[in-house]
């Protein structure tokens, strides 16, 4: 049996404790709009999941509240041990048996066995294995299915809010992982869907992130994992750090977008909250000749980040975690004239200017 042909997402499923509040941010400050929703107005109590889209991204989010009913426990127990987080992936196939079968003969660990979800619209068919600690990839088709996503949810007629829709698309998911766990992820995402390791990043003098990347493509670019790992334990690194206080798992989604510097003033005067960064970092795309072209000064304010490859480049914008938790995270990314990286020129860049930073606080302080 062949590798999955296309790896075209279909949605990406959320558990968060709170899904009515974070929708209502989603459409507020990002743009998206609900399309579809289920809970009790719906006849379904105990669980409330809202469709939220933004051109070709899908967000499922969902929730569960007490009195717990049992057949809600994956949901529970999720948010007891996350908070918020992305609890799976769905892959529209042709054929969710095939993909299924192949997948497990593979080496992938099963968790929910193809099954048929019907109601008046049609008939939907899932399957799932196992992603990471908490995930799981979804095998889904819905090409005899009508309704707005799954059986039990409606349309939802209430967002009546024209919302700007700035994110296009979901440009990568990235996970962070225990040490030696990196090389396990890619192997099992190979052999199971067919990804291929496109980018290695191994710990060398010329990385000084503190982590060692695997960047891990489908052949159509439809999917991109990112894959990050510890490249030791003595110096703790922000990965460390994170696994050590969140555990590993799927730490951002990176939303692509046409326009950074609109999308971010955009969502700046909705309130979003951003990751900032040292001016020295500033300084040091300043005093390279690389960024002569670009107006430093603009993505300073914006507190965009900027990398460069022959004539592409790449915008980046974090936005703080999206929970109180502070783990799960949102990226906004613009690839100009097609770059095609993942900013390790940048990461070093950053790591710089960091230490310049705390020189500088050094001497002031001293
Ligand atoms: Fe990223």
């Amino acid at each position: 049996m062949e590798s999955l042909k296309t790896h075209a997402l279909d949605y990406i499923e959320i558990y968060t404790s709170m899904a009515k509040a974070l929708a209502y941010w989603h459409t507020q400050a990002l743009g998206f709009t609900i399309v579809g929703y289920m809970n009790f107005e719906t006849g379904q109590p105990g669980i409330s999941s809202y469709v939220l889209r933004s051109n070709d991204i899908t967000l499922i989010l969902t929730t569960t509240y007490p009195p717990f009913k049992s057949e809600y426990n994956e949901i529970s127990s999720f948010i007891a041990e996350n908070h918020c987080g992305v609890k799976r992936i769905g892959i529209k196939v042709s054929s969710v048996k095939e993909a299924f079968d192949r997948s497990v003969e593979c080496g992938a660990i099963p968790l929910k066995f193809p099954s048929f979800h019907e109601d008046d619209l049609g008939v939907i068919e899932e399957a799932a294995i196992k992603f990471y600690d908490n995930s799981e990839i979804a095998f889904i088709n819905r090409q005899a299915y009508n309704g707005i996503f799954k059986s039990g949810y409606k349309a939802y007629s209430k967002d009546k809010h024209e919302n700007e829709s700035l994110l296009i698309s979901v440009d990568h998911i990235a996970a962070e992982v225990r040490i030696n766990e990196s090389g396990y992820w890619t192997k099992y995402l190979s052999d199971i869907i067919g990804t291929k390791l496109v980018q290695n990043i191994p710990k060398s003098s010329e990385n000084e992130t503190g982590m060692i990347l695997n960047i891990n493509q489908s052949n159509d670019k439809k999917l991109t994992l990112v894959i990050a790992e510890p490249d030791g334990y003595e110096k703790k690194s922000k990965v460390q750090q994170n696994i050590d206080s969140f555990g590993p798992g799927i730490h951002h989604l990176a939303f692509s977008t046409d326009d950074l510097i609109a999308t971010a003033i955009s969502f700046e005067k909705s309130g979003v909250d951003f990751v900032s960064f040292p001016p020295s970092y500033y300084d040091l795309l300043r005093s390279s000749e690389d960024f002569k072209d670009i107006n430093i000064d603009e993505l300073q304010r914006l507190n965009i980040l900027c990398d460069r490859e022959d004539e592409t480049y790449l915008f980046q914008k974090f936005i703080k975690p999206i929970s109180d938790r502070p783990f799960f995270l949102y990226e906004i990314v613009q690839r100009i004239n097609g770059y095609s990286g993942f900013a390790l020129k940048n990461i070093n860049v950053l790591k710089k200017a960091e230490e310049i930073e705390i020189m500088n606080c050094n001497l002031h302080s001293s």
